[in-house]
């Protein structure tokens, strides 16, 4: 803290000698002239004898005979006492001062002030024109051009209280401004009363030309103005007096030299001469050289971390290795790099792993403890405790959950053989395994341990342990030992609806009806997890790939990852969004509120899959059939139904019930989650085709009652204005004879 301080306050005091530096010029003058006189530095177009100025204009005369010695310009009385490139020259102020005897009369020491520049002029921006007293006048006069130009002031007052430090004002004090380029000033002072009314308090006026700021008038100064010496004035300089174009005209004469700019002065005729910026030296002499700024810290602002690099007129910063940034104080300065961290934390882990297993060599017995810890605190992490009470606060879970240990699923998979692997994805990896007692499971091992997908594996479990359904895949158990968690599921022979349809896998002819019954199959399970089941649970991710196939094909919907357990007295949930791009509910997407009509939509894209045997999203399809809703959709408003269709599954006798399927599908799709059918309707309206299918013989009321249905579309969905209870009644009657039947 400390140091930083210090380090602070040094880098201000050299910014602050820095800038103080840039004011005066460096003293550079013509090898072998004298570059100073006394404290006065005299830099090249000045110089003290011929050979060394630039003209005679410039000449600075310096007198040693006093200590320490004076500069003068030219030959005359004007002091100078500081020369900088900004075309500025201090000198010293000239004063007239009249000094009256108490009887009126005049002392003899009374001055005026000439002041005579041969091509300089006085500063007008700088200046001001004083006088001082308590019974005076004084007139400035000069020559502007050619012309003689007056001005003056007055200052008047009876006593030493009408005088007010610090107020020039007319009272003691009177200041006036004057215009530019005046030369051959004379300043002269006059008094009304020759100071008789005044004497004991003010026996002299004065009157001077001086810097505006270095006076700061006070009621001593009616007595006490004695030191000629002390006001500093400005006279401006420049070079000839031409403009910075003619000039250049004649390099001959040209006084700026390389690296410098040439720049006119306001209100005055020549130039003066400017190094370029991050250039110094003197621009009238040898010209400007480049600041090396890397060579003093506090010329740049490059960062510790980063490297300086010099170039002409500027200087860069770049970070070192293994950081990133701009590298400069005012900028971003220098990060280190993420890898680098990594090297870094890599390195030291990698040493204290190393120190590690060697000491393990020594406490063998003591990592094997450790070892079981670990397993303890795996099984924490993971949820493993909040799960078992979960389990054992759920009542009427039919299935127990088998909580497997770590070496059970490790030897069931061959130690995670890749030739075990049966499927992968954003979630994680699927081996298959086989059991001791011979049963062949699928185990999902989760990819990462990130908190959230612990929730959701536990999720997974907990969803699934309430569900009893022979279309839902059963879940065994889990492994909570491991870094990441596993769950064991009951293995499913034939793969997944997604290549069933798309890998062209065992396709016949009579594949509609498989379909049907497999779309049947997932609505039933739906149906069930939203409204049967003891808590309400949705999907979240109907897709494809996500219903399995067993041996006879049946449906068995996998995967609850994602699933929500919706409380009773809850229709509506704010989730993260999430699901499958293709199938998402673009509903839900756009308002976050996940309800039991995003699953709908979801399986209404299911349904056209199995219609059209066309992927839910193919990129390398031109854009208006890139979503297979949207495209489904446009089809069938364009009535060419029968142009996307699969054409293994169209025959003479399904066309009506494909149509049916269509227009049904159609209702999942529906943008609005109000206006889509619930999943108990697109269920049993599944199960009525099927029945029809099966049973042509069926209730021709019944019959003739579909199909008017799909003919004339009830905005409402698929409904089929039947009651819950209706179709319970209808399930009763004739799914069970079905099932039977397979
Ligand atoms: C004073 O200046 C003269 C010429 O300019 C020089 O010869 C002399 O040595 C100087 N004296 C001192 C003390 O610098
Ligand atoms: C004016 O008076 C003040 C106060 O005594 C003094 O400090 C200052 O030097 C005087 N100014 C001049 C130019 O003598």
């Amino acid at each position: 803290m400390g140091d930083q301080g210090v380090v602070l306050l040094q880098v201000t005091v050299i910014w602050v000698v820095l800038a103080a530096m840039a004011a005066p010029a460096a003293a550079q003058s013509k090898p072998g002239c004298p570059d100073r006189c006394g404290n006065v530095s005299i830099p090249y177009p000045f110089g003290t004898r011929e050979g060394c100025y630039l003209n005679e204009e410039f000449l600075i005369t310096c007198d040693n005979s006093t200590s320490p010695p004076k500069a003068f310009l030219t030959n005359s009385n004007i002091n100078v006492t500081n020369i900088n490139f900004d075309g500025e020259l201090h000198v010293l102020s000239l004063m007239a001062r009249n000094c009256y005897y108490p009887n009126g009369t005049e002392q003899p020491n009374s001055t005026t002030a000439s002041f005579s520049l041969s091509i300089f002029s006085i500063s007008d921006t700088l200046n001001k024109f004083f006088a001082v007293g308590c019974d005076t006048y004084a007139l400035l006069q000069g020559y502007q051009g050619g012309d003689l130009y007056t001005t003056g002031c007055m200052s008047i007052c009876s006593s030493e209280k009408q005088v007010q430090d610090g107020s020039c004002s007319g009272a003691g004090c009177c200041q006036v401004s004057f215009p530019e380029g005046l030369d051959d000033t004379t300043l002269t002072l006059s008094s009304y009363f020759n100071h008789t009314k005044v004497h004991d308090f003010n026996p002299c006026s004065y009157a001077f030309i001086a810097e505006e700021s270095a006076f700061n008038f006070s009621s001593k100064n009616l007595t006490n103005l004695q030191d000629m010496e002390k006001l500093p004035r400005v006279v401006d300089w420049s070079i000839g007096n031409e403009t910075c174009q003619v000039a250049k005209t004649n390099p001959s004469s040209y006084a700026c030299k390389e690296n410098s700019t040439c720049s006119e002065p306001s209100g005055r005729s020549g130039y003066l001469c400017k190094c370029f910026d991050g250039y110094h030296g003197n621009p009238y002499l040898d010209g400007c050289q480049d600041i090396d700024e890397c060579e003093n810290s506090s010329l740049n602002k490059c960062v510790e971390k980063a490297r300086c690099k010099n170039i002409p007129g500027n200087y860069t910063c770049s970070c070192r290795k293994g950081y990133h940034g701009d590298g400069r104080e005012d900028g971003d300065g220098c990060n280190p790099n993420m890898l680098q961290v990594i090297q870094i934390a890599l390195g030291v882990s990698i040493g204290l792993i190393s120190l590690l297993m060697g000491s393990s060599w020594l406490y063998w017995g003591l990592k094997k403890r450790k070892f079981i810890k670990l397993k303890k605190k795996f099984f924490e992490q993971n949820g493993g405790l909040m799960l078992r009470q979960q389990l054992s606060s759920q009542e009427g879970s039919n299935e127990t959950v088998k909580i497997f240990s770590a070496e059970e699923l490790e030897k069931a998979t061959d130690k995670y053989a890749e030739n075990k692997i049966i499927g992968q994805g954003g979630y994680g990896t699927v081996y298959k395994g086989t059991l001791t007692n011979g049963r062949i499971v699928a185990i999902k091992k989760s990819k990462m341990v990130d908190k959230s997908q612990i929730e959701q594996f536990i999720n997974e479990v907990l969803v699934l342990s309430q569900i009893n359904h022979r279309n839902v895949v059963k879940l065994l158990g889990c492994c909570l030992e491991t870094e990441v968690p596993l769950l064991v599921y009951e293995f499913i022979t034939n793969g997944t609806l997604f290549d069933y349809i798309h890998k062209g896998k065992k396709i016949s002819t009579s594949s509609w009806e498989v379909r049907l019954r497999i779309a049947t199959e997932t609505a039933e399970v739906l149906s069930y997890l939203h409204s049967a089941a003891s808590t309400p649970i949705i999907h979240r991710d109907v897709k494809s790939t996500n219903i399995l196939l067993d041996d006879n094909y049946t449906a068995k919907v996998s995967d609850f990852g994602a699933s929500r357990l919706v409380p009773l007295d809850q229709t509506q949930l704010s989730t993260m969004v999430q699901g499958t791009l293709g199938y998402l509910d673009p509903e839900y997407l756009l308002t976050s509120q996940l309800t039991e009509k995003s699953d709908v939509y979801s399986f209404g894209v299911v349904l056209v899959e199995l219609l059209t045997a066309k992927k839910a999203l193919s990129f390398d399809k031109p854009e208006e059939e890139r979503s297979l809703a949207m495209y489904f959709l446009s089809s069938l408003k364009d009535d060419r139904l029968f142009q996307v269709l699969d054409e293994r599954i169209v025959n003479e006798e399904n066309i009506e019930q494909l149509k049916e399927t269509a227009n049904l599908a159609k209702k999942c799709l529906k943008l609005k989650g109000d206006e889509r059918p619930t999943m108990k309707e697109v269920a049993m309206k599944l199960e009525r085709m099927r029945m029809v299918e099966m049973h042509p013989w069926t209730d021709p009321e019944e019959n003739e009652y579909l199909l008017g249905e799909s003919s004339h579309t009830v905005d409402n969905g698929c409904s089929i204005g039947s009651t819950n209870t209706a179709y319970d009644s209808l399930k009763g009657h004739i799914m069970l004879p079905v099932k039977d039947g397979r």
